[in-house]
């Protein structure tokens, strides 16, 4: 805390010779005084420079002691000056109505110097212990905030750091599965532009918005992690499976949610791994409910997975695979088209087939 001597104080009275007295008393104890004859001069020299204490005079003409008080509240910068009113007016009213306007003591003329300074050292020592708490309860915030920060940026990095190790570890199912290795670039894209195209149909514009596009394009690469459990006999076999090894592939969609679903206990309310656990899970069930893991049917399907869905067989339609050759383009839009409202969600075969060009044309790009 500062001492006495370098307190600075206002002073405002309309009659010089009580501003005089109160100055002399007011220096005598080493406050620095400014003295000034009006309200007006008072406000002017505290904007100049914020004084620790004002004492002010009531009954003045122009602008009074109440007036000139209600003006410093008024300005953030000066709100929290202490104001102790000094005035002949001795009425219990007047004495309320100093309070209301924001004084926060009242000492009447004529005033013994002792009681005067006795407020006065008061209310300095209560405007330097707010001041102290103020800074402390900042500087407190400030902590707090780091702190927050800190944390959260931790948990993203964490997220994204257990996120490229999944999508690492895709990439390793897709290696020893794909005979070729764009698989999982082509299908991001595809999956992206199928779901911006059909956020502008109004079927599914109330569930589409940029986020979803985006989270589209980054979960995606997870749809298929599941596969690092399959064994490479079934998952590298040349040609068909039997119906027993059928059924062990089949399991790579519930083996990828499950997995990440261990990631999602860590992260409960993340849209972007909550749509991988879909994707993951769903994306081999058709339109029609004849699909796995769950045999769900049409809407039941989430959006996000009957994209994926789409996006996936246009890709192993096109692609060379260690069990088939690859279709040509056409071709393999007609085997989509047939497989509308069978397979797939005819809302989004339509949006497919309006712009089969584009998607012919990244085909191409990342061959
Ligand atoms: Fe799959």
């Amino acid at each position: 805390m500062s001492t006495p001597a370098k307190q600075s104080i206002i002073a405002v009275d309309d009659t010089p010779i009580n501003l005089k007295l109160l100055t002399e008393i007011l220096q005598a104890q080493g406050y620095k005084v400014r003295p000034v004859l009006s309200g007006r001069q008072a406000l002017a020299s505290a904007k100049e420079e914020a004084p620790d204490l004002i004492l002010l005079d009531v009954n003045m003409p122009n602008m009074n002691g109440y007036e000139t008080c209600e003006r410093l509240k008024a300005d953030t910068a000066l709100r929290d000056i202490p104001v102790i009113f000094v005035s002949a007016l001795n009425d219990t009213e007047d004495k309320i109505n100093a309070f209301r306007r924001g004084g926060v003591d009242y000492v009447t003329k004529p005033f013994q110097s002792e009681e005067l300074l006795a407020r006065v050292k008061t209310h300095l020592t209560l405007r330097q212990v707010q001041r102290q708490l103020e800074k402390q309860s900042v500087h407190l915030r400030e902590m707090v905030n780091a702190q927050v920060e800190e944390i959260t940026g931790l948990q993203e990095n964490l997220l994204r750091a257990s996120l490229a190790t999944l999508v690492a570890l895709s990439k390793q199912a897709e290696a020893r599965d794909e005979d070729t290795g764009k698989h999982i670039e082509r299908t991001q894209v595809y999956c992206k532009m199928l779901a911006y195209e059909s956020g502008k149909v109004p079927a599914f514009a109330g569930i589409i918005n940029m986020q979803f596009v985006e989270d589209m394009y980054y979960a995606s690469p997870m749809h298929d992690i599941g596969k690092v459990t399959i064994p490479d006999a079934i998952l590298l076999k040349p040609g068909k499976l039997t119906p027993d090894e059928f059924e062990v592939m089949k399991t790579h969609a519930e083996k990828g949610a499950k997995t990440l679903e261990t990631v999602q206990i860590q992260y409960p309310d993340n849209d972007f791994v909550s749509l991988g656990i879909d994707i993951s899970r769903f994306h081999h069930e058709k339109w029609n409910g004849k699909g796995y893991p769950q045999g769900r049917a049409e809407n039941d399907i989430p959006l996000s997975a009957r994209i994926m869905s789409l996006a996936d067989v246009y890709d192993a339609l096109t692609s060379v695979r260690c069990y088939k050759k690859a279709f040509s383009h056409e071709d393999s839009c007609n085997i989509i088209a047939e497989e509308r409202g069978v397979s797939f969600d005819p809302e989004l075969v339509g949006i497919f087939l309006k712009s089969e060009a584009d998607f012919n044309q990244v085909r191409r790009t990342l061959r």
